[in-house]
């Protein structure tokens, strides 16, 4: 047992190894693209903690803790599931399911069972999104939350290799003030948050209203990013607001930037991050994973760091993020050099605070072994 989670690695790396070979084949052979886009290591970096809670999960918590049993089988969770039609629909299920999580146990096993999922997707590196008003609201104390995240955090490094952080999101329905409020409460696990972010619906006043916590959070020194979730009312001049007002390094979503050449020259030239998610739904639209990947190919030929991620796999029933890439590589029909670098992006935008590898190669930690690794001319690496 002790040595799964190498195996798993070397597995992975096999899969890599296998799809960097044969050029020719690349754009047409379904099991190569699969099997670099899986084995490629890759950084996650818009993952909701919440939303990595898949139905079977959700009924052992709601065993576990007691709770009122409202869904008595795995198809009835996934019965609910497809109620969602739109952000705000998906976020009533989102915060329905959330409900069973309670413990500091319970946020360990959710976090541990995604980190695992991750591991067998080719991911080394994960910033973990988490809504902590959802759970103050409830009664949960935010101690709770973080025990649980940070016992996840170690329980990852030393069984998985995985290097794992976290981001807190306040809810753009919620007030300016209870954000204020919950990010001093934040401030004592600083050096496990790497910074704040935005999510839930965009209600009126977003961004604007929450330029002074972001320029607070700034100056405690979290990193600043936010959702702009893609074709919501008023999207581009959300971008701008985020840019102008709230001073992001990274933006969640963004695929509208593909819309205006204006926004796409100033998102380029501040290097802002797009954490794209061309995520299928449950209730998946026609055409809509071709317009999401179009986008990406859009935005990578046009030289923004733009990398692919999964969103709300478990509560979205959609795709982990290496078969993500997978499908949206051949939606997109990206080439090899462009897989590697959604790759290379994730790892180029992410908050690591080991970016600069040490001199000699024996003192790098196995993290900065694969970024220097990436880093390389494609000919090293013999592609
Ligand atoms: N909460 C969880 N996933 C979200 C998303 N994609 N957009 C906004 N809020 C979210
Ligand atoms: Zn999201």
């Amino acid at each position: 047992m002790k040595h799964k989670p190498l195996l798993l690695q070397l597995y992975v790396c096999m899969l890599f190894i296998s799809g960097l070979t044969g050029q020719q084949v690349w754009a047409r052979d379904s099991v190569r693209i699969k099997a670099f886009a899986l084995g490629v290591p890759k950084a996650e970096l818009h993952i909701h903690l919440e939303g990595t809670l898949e139905p079977e999960h959700y009924l052992k918590l709601v065993a576990d803790n007691e709770l009122e049993a409202k869904y008595a089988t795995v198809e009835a969770v996934q019965e609910r599931l497809l109620d969602q039609r739109d952000l705000n629909s998906f976020i009533e299920v989102y915060e329905e399911l959330l409900s069973a999580m309670r413990t500091e146990e319970d946020f360990y096993e959710v976090a541990l069972a995604y980190c695992r999922k991750a591991t067998s997707q080719g991911v080394v590196y994960v910033e973990m999104f988490f809504d902590p008003q959802m759970h103050t609201a409830r009664g949960i104390k935010i101690e709770t939350v973080m025990q649980g995240l940070i016992r996840a955090q170690t329980k990852a490094a030393t069984s998985l290799g995985l290097k794992l952080n976290f981001i807190a999101c306040f809810n753009r329905d919620r007030t300016a003030d209870s954000a204020a409020e919950h990010l001093e409460n934040l401030v004592p696990w600083q050096e496990v948050i790497l910074g704040v972010g935005l999510d839930n619906p965009e209600e009126i006043g977003f961004p604007t209203k929450f330029t002074e916590v972001f320029a607070r959070a700034r100056e405690l020194g979290f990193r600043l990013t936010t959702h702009c979730d893609v074709n919501v009312p008023n999207t581009l001049a959300h971008h701008y607001g985020a840019i102008d007002l709230l001073k992001v390094e990274r933006i969640d979503h963004g695929l509208n930037v593909a819309d205006d050449p204006a926004l796409l020259a100033i998102v380029k030239e501040r290097g802002i991050g797009l954490t794209a998610c061309p995520t299928l739904l449950y209730l998946d639209l026609p055409g809509r994973m071709e317009a999401r990947a179009g986008a990406v190919k859009t935005l990578l030929e046009a030289g923004i760091p733009i990398c692919v991620n999964s969103d709300d796999p478990g509560m979205m029933r959609s795709l982990y993020v290496g078969d993500l890439l997978a499908i949206t590589v051949e939606t997109a029909d990206l080439n090899r050099d462009q897989t590697l670098e959604l790759a290379r992006n994730s790892f180029r935008i992410a908050w690591l605070t080991e970016k600069k590898p040490r001199t000699t190669s024996h003192q790098l930690t196995p993290l900065q072994k694969i970024i220097r690794f990436l880093s390389k001319e494609k000919n090293d690496m013999g592609i």
